[in-house]
């Protein structure tokens, strides 16, 4: 099995599914009120964990109701939850829009996330025992550049999902094995807007580089290798709230397993491809055999 830490956020989703979107200045009636788990990084460890993975989750929840559903929604998805904080004050809340298309607007509110600027006593062991570190940055950037670090000191390979997208400094790109970036958190990267050239650019810092495409699927950029594209299984998305975590949760527990990258990134492909097809980020996430079978079809 292989065994995945996360260092990353947790939210509470609140999440007003509607027919378009409000313009600013507009007030529309929307068709239903969730409130779903999320946030990327538990969005990262659930997905894995009901891939097939191993995993532990380093974090921070609230003190309120939030916190409690968080955490044992981590729990019930099989996360070890014993490196995730209980903090004074408000979990992390994400206000997500959904529209009839699936697609959606988010704001986030970083709250309990807020709190985690550096690593903990106990921290860095943790990550020494994994195969693979998964971080996001949803969280202050100083602990995701100490994780990635400390993973790089004991020989724990990082994946970095460059989201929320902002501009990096080269000290974290350096310690990043894997780095996931969607196609507009590639172009904030590197100012370029094809995602290829983007994913090439990034090769100065990192060896290896998906850009997730969408309903396109991935792009695959290795140093000395050729670019490989790989498709997304056709569906009709009702909620693409997650899929990107999907993808990597089981790109991570496929690469961990030693599928070659061709291979992992249809199998992620299929995970995602199910989660878009339901609503929520955490609880559309499929179990392992569920992605088997999308991927054997
Ligand atoms: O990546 C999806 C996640 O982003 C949502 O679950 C939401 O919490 C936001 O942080
Ligand atoms: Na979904």
């Amino acid at each position: 099995m292989t065994d995945i830490v996360v260092l990353g956020s947790t939210n509470m989703d609140l999440v007003t599914y509607v027919e378009k979107a409000p313009q600013r200045g507009e007030t529309v009636t929307g068709r239903e009120f969730r409130t779903i788990p999320g946030g990327k990084g538990a969005n990262q460890a659930i997905a894995a964990a009901r891939a097939g993975g191993d995993v532990s989750m380093i974090g921070a929840v609230g003190n309120d109701a939030f916190g409690t559903r968080l955490r044992s929604t981590l729990e019930h998805s099989g996360v070890d939850t014993d490196d995730l904080r209980t903090v004074e004050g408000p979990s992390g809340t994400a206000h997500i829009v959904v529209d009839d298309e699936g697609g959606n607007a988010i704001v986030v509110i970083p709250g309990a996330n807020g709190t985690l600027d550096h690593l903990s006593p106990g921290d860095e062991g943790v990550i020494a025992s994994a195969d693979l570190l998964l971080l996001q940055l949803e969280i202050p950037l100083p602990a995701v550049v100490a994780g990635a670090q400390a993973a790089r000191r004991h020989g724990v390979r990082t994946v970095l999902t460059p989201s929320p997208a902002q501009p990096l400094p080269d000290e974290l790109l350096i310690a990043v094995d894997l780095l996931v970036p969607n196609e507009h958190e590639a172009t904030t990267l590197t100012g370029r807007t094809d995602p290829r050239e983007a994913a090439i650019g990034l090769l100065d810092l990192v060896p290896e580089v998906v850009v997730t495409l969408g309903a396109a699927g991935s792009l695959y950029v290795a140093r000395g290798a050729d670019p490989v594209t790989v498709p997304a299984p056709k569906v009709a998305p009702v909620d693409t709230t997650g899929a990107g975590d999907t993808f990597v949760g089981a790109l991570a527990v496929a690469r961990g397993e030693g599928r070659p990258m061709r291979e992992a990134l249809a199998w992620a492909a299929a995970a995602a491809a199910l989660s878009v097809q339901r609503e929520g980020a955490s609880a559309s996430m499929p179990y392992r055999p569920e992605i088997e079978a999308r991927y054997a079809s």
